[in-house]
């Protein structure tokens, strides 16, 4: 899959922007606060929908307008592909495929994937479960369709539960209706963590190897996936052992009026040289697990859907140090990549064979310099 054009209307600060990828290099250089960022993110919503920063869809659109568009051309087993995405303050976001309006935006999924990694990536690291959680569900669900529902499901079941925890003992019907909630906690939440099992195994052994070549077979990265339900193995066993912490614990739940077990209280686990990488590591170890993580991604997407995804790094070769960035820049042959930076200098001298396309971007305008 090749991204061949981008078209940007009213979006962030840019109003109206093109762009024509080339289908292995693209580099866009800029100074802080001209667009950079936004033109990344534009691409990875035409991915999966929705930004990876934290605003309102409304807050995407260009701030005296109020509406945007973004039409990503691209080409996937030979065929031509439009998606095209229209905003508008207080509507709902319309996506399109081939002119046909998607009922639903998670339809979009699996046809542009894309790795994606900003220095905002470290709260993967530094941050609390939750971040870890939302990067493994982002993942899972460009290439597992199904995943995405039982996410929304499981939400769904652990609210209802937990409004039935909290009224436990002053509701009666309650108490004949829990179990029902139960099966649907264990049922939903198994699959969700088998789903997780098999991505994070996979995880593992690609980013192990990548991590061990990263560092010049220095050290080691190992990445474990904690569930509190207990050790992963197969389907039955999983809901053994939930239903068995649900009994043992369930006069704790109705005290605290929630459910205090199950995948939404998972977290992955990363260390290196066998230290937790969130206390022990180093600034770059820890930028590193991060780009070793991003990697094997890029492996896992390549495995499952046949085809490499696209590749978006926004300004963080100038935080690695000389071997990490060249061999950052070798990996990524072969690949087409988007790199943001505001520098050329170095990007140029780091990327002197590579066939490439040079663009500018200045007050959410770009222009092309050299094919
Ligand atoms: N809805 C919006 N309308 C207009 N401008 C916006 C909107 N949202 C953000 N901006 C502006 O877009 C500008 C560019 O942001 P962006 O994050 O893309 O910069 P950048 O080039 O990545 O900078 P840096 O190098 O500092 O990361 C910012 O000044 C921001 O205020
Ligand atoms: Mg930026």
């Amino acid at each position: 899959m090749i991204v061949n054009k981008l078209i940007i209307k009213n979006y962030r600060n840019f109003k109206e922007a093109e762009a024509d990828l080339n289908d292995s290099l693209n580099i866009f250089i800029g100074e802080n606060g001209q667009g950079k960022t936004n033109l990344m993110e534009s691409i990875y919503i035409a991915s999966i929908g929705r930004t990876f920063r934290l605003n309102s869809e409304s807050e995407l659109i260009n701030f005296s307008e109020n509406k945007s568009s973004l039409e990503i051309h691209l080409t996937k087993n030979n065929y031509k592909i439009k998606i095209e995405i229209q905003l508008e303050k207080n509507k709902k976001k319309q996506v399109f495929i081939n002119g046909v309006k998607l009922d639903k935006t998670s339809e979009m999924i699996g046809i542009l994937n894309n790795v994606i990694f900003t220095p905002d990536d470290m709260k993967i690291i530094k941050g609390s479960p939750v971040e870890r959680r939302r990067f493994i569900n982002i993942d899972i669900s460009q290439i597992k369709p199904k995943y995405k529902y039982l996410l929304n499901k499981y939400k769904r079941v652990t609210t209802e539960r937990n409004m039935l925890l909290k009224n436990y003992h002053t509701r009666c019907e309650n108490k004949d209706i829990i179990g029902i909630w139960n099966d649907y906690l264990v049922n939903t939440g198994t699959e969700i963590t088998l789903y997780r099992n098999e991505y994070i195994n996979k995880l593992k052994k690609y980013s192990t190897d990548i991590y061990f070549s990263l560092t010049g077979k220095r050290e080691r990265l190992d990445i474990s996936y904690y569930s509190n339900i207990g050790p992963v193995t197969d389907r039955e066993e999983v809901k053994k052992l939930f239903y068995e912490k649900i009994k043992k614990n369930f006069t704790n739940e109705v005290l605290r009026g929630v459910s205090l077990y199950g995948p939404h209280k998972d977290d992955l686990i990363i260390k290196i040289n066998d230290k937790e990488c969130k206390y022990f590591g180093s600034q770059g170890q820890q930028r590193s697990a991060i780009l070793a993580l991003k990697l094997a991604e890029i492996e896992i997407i390549r495995e499952e859907a046949g085809e490499y995804p696209i590749l978006l790094l926004d300004d963080v070769l100038s935080e690695l140090d000389n071997k990490r960035k060249t061999y950052l820049i070798e990996h990524i042959k072969g690949m087409q990549t988007i790199i943001t930076s505001t520098d050329d200098y170095e990007l140029n001298s780091l990327t002197k064979d590579f066939n490439k396309k040079l663009f500018y971007i200045n007050e959410g305008k770009i222009s092309s310099i050299l094919d």
